[in-house]
């Protein structure tokens, strides 16, 4: 299929579903630069929000939905997954990370990140999520209003001279996440599933929305003269960073930091005496207790959380170890490139909680692609316990455990695959919980 034919039946689609809908401007409808103008008109930059709902604006800035396109290792792995399949990926990442870019045909394959518009980068903007229309879940949206109206929660808005609003009951509730926080891959193969994960908890049962977690309720005006009255932070606060200079990087580091040490309960039991030379169990338990899905959840493939454990002896000597990096910043698994020229053992007891994508029987870094997923997760009200079994020095005297549970958005060896080196530096590893236990040799 050649460039243009792609760019002229996208735009025919997007007319068709534009007329098709009820709340559609009516705009030309055979000419598809015509109906370029309506889509940029319809999304508006959220600078234009900014000054009726100034926090609102604020707080979405910092936010990953206000990333989603600018993120270097999304453009990368985009690009690949285009290469790697002849381009027939086409508009499948960018109709979740950038509805707009891909509406406004900016990103055909081959697209220059550097020349997208604004409106393209500004990802998963406010009329994205305050114009849905209809949508398949864990398949983006399909048709946006075009008419300008504001959908939201607000039984009872009060009139402004920019837009008019309607209440939609699909906002307080989780529903109106699933278009993107549940992903089927091209292959029609579910590969994320945190809303699946949280409707199959308590928290669904209990009404415990995304939006009770994620966008916290607090008091205040919507606008400059509207009422007083129950709003919700934009900040959508997760676990990501932004790798590339970001409004609000440095707060959203401190949030994700609290965020993840608030996220589940980690137990560790250790004997308090053992004779020399015993062998004995050190068991850490992680409970899920305080999140409303898996841990972690959505881009497990990206994410590793992982438990790293060093027993010292009296002397401080290091007389067992698990979860170390080594001088890559990698985890002693077969992804090493120490374990792979033999030089360092492979970490056989590490316990990493993440997603594995299989094409066949092979793993894939390329999710997208995958005939199969396994989930290494903790679901919602779940548990996961690792055992390790230590040998006790001969001689008397105490042994300090050192416990931590850790969390990364990016191991060093997927940047390294996909050729973006010079951002593992960037990376920052989160401590969830840690513990000190001292266990006497007598
Ligand atoms: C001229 C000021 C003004 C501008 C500009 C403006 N708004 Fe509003 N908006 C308001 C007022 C006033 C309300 C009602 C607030 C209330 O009653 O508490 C409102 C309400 C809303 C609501 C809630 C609707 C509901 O019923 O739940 C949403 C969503 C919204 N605006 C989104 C936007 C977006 C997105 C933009 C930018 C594209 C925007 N607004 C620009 C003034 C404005
Ligand atoms: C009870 C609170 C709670 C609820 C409800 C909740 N979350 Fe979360 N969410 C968290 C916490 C805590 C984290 C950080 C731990 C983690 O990564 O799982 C998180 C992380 C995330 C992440 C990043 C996951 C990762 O590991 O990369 C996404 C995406 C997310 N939540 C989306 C959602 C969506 C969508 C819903 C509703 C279907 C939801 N959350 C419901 C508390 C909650
Ligand atoms: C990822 C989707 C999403 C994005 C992006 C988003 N909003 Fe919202 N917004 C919501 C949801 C959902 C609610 C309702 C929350 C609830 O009731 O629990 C809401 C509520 C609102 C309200 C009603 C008052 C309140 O706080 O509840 C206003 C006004 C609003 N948003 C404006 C904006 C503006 C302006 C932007 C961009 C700067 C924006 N929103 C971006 C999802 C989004
Ligand atoms: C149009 C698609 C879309 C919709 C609708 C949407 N999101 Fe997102 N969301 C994304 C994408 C894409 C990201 C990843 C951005 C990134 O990290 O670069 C994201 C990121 C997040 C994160 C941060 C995850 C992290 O790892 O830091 C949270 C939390 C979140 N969304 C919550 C919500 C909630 C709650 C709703 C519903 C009110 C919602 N989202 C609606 C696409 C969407
Ligand atoms: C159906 C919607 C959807 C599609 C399609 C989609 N994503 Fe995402 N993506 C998300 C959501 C939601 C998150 C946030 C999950 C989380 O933080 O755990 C996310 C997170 C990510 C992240 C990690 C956060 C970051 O730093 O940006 C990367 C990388 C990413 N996506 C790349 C891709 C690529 C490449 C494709 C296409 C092969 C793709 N996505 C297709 C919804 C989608």
């Amino acid at each position: 299929m050649d460039t243009a034919f792609v760019k002229i039946s996208t735009v025919l689609l997007l007319v068709l579903a534009l007329s098709a809908c009820e709340h559609t401007a009516t705009g030309p409808k055979d000419m598809p630069l015509d109906s370029l103008a309506v889509i940029a008109k319809a999304f508006n930059n959220p600078e234009v929000c900014e000054p009726c709902h100034p926090n609102h604006y604020k707080e979405w800035r910092t936010s990953t939905h206000a990333y989603a396109f600018t993120d270097p290792i999304f453009f990368r792995l985009n690009e690949i997954g285009q290469q790697r399949s002849n381009n027939e990926l086409d508009q499948f990442c960018i109709k979740c990370h950038s509805p707009v870019g891909s509406m406004l045909l900016e990103t055909e394959p081959g697209f220059n990140p550097e020349n997208l518009s604004v409106k393209a980068r500004n990802a998963i903007q406010c009329d994205v999520c305050h114009s849905i229309e209809t949508f398949e879940r864990g398949k983006a949206i399909k048709t946006f209003r075009m008419d300008g109206v504001k959908q939201g929660s607000i039984p009872d808005p009060i009139e402004n001279s920019f837009h008019a609003s309607k209440f939609d009951r699909r906002y307080p509730v989780s529903f109106i996440c699933t278009p993107c926080h549940d992903v089927f891959s091209p292959n029609d193969l579910q590969v994320e599933f945190t809303s699946l994960e949280w409707d199959n908890s308590p928290y669904a049962a209990n009404s415990v929305e995304c939006q009770a977690c994620h966008m916290p309720a607090y008091t205040g005006q919507a606008a400059p003269d509207a009422p007083v009255r129950q709003l919700h932070r934009h900040t959508f606060l997760g676990v990501d960073i932004p790798l590339v200079d970001f409004p609000g990087r440095a707060e959203t580091i401190t949030q994700v930091d609290a965020l993840l040490k608030n996220a589940v309960t980690m137990n560790v039991t250790v004997p308090g005496t053992v004779s020399g030379s015993e062998v004995f169990q050190l068991e850490i338990e992680i409970v899920n207790d305080k999140t409303g899905h898996s841990v972690p959840s959505g881009a497990t493939f990206e994410r590793q959380m992982w438990l790293e454990i060093v027993v010292k002896n009296e002397a401080q000597e290091t007389i067992y170890s698990s979860g170390l990096l080594d001088s890559n910043g990698d985890l002693l698994t077969a992804r090493s490139e120490f374990v792979k020229n033999g030089t360092i053992p492979k970490d056989s007891d590490l316990a990493l909680f993440h997603g594995k994508a299989f094409t066949g029987s092979e793993e894939t870094l390329f999710f997208w692609e995958a005939d199969r997923v396994e989930n290494n997760t903790i679901p919602p009200f779940g548990s996961k316990t690792a055992s390790y079994e230590i040998t006790a020095p001969e001689a008397t005297g105490g042994l300090q455990i050192f416990v931590r549970l850790r969390f990364r958005t990016f191991p060093p060896y997927l940047l390294r695959a996909i050729q973006m080196d010079e951002l593992i530096d960037d990376l920052i590893i989160f401590d969830m919980a840690t513990s000190e236990k001292t266990v006497m040799v007598q």
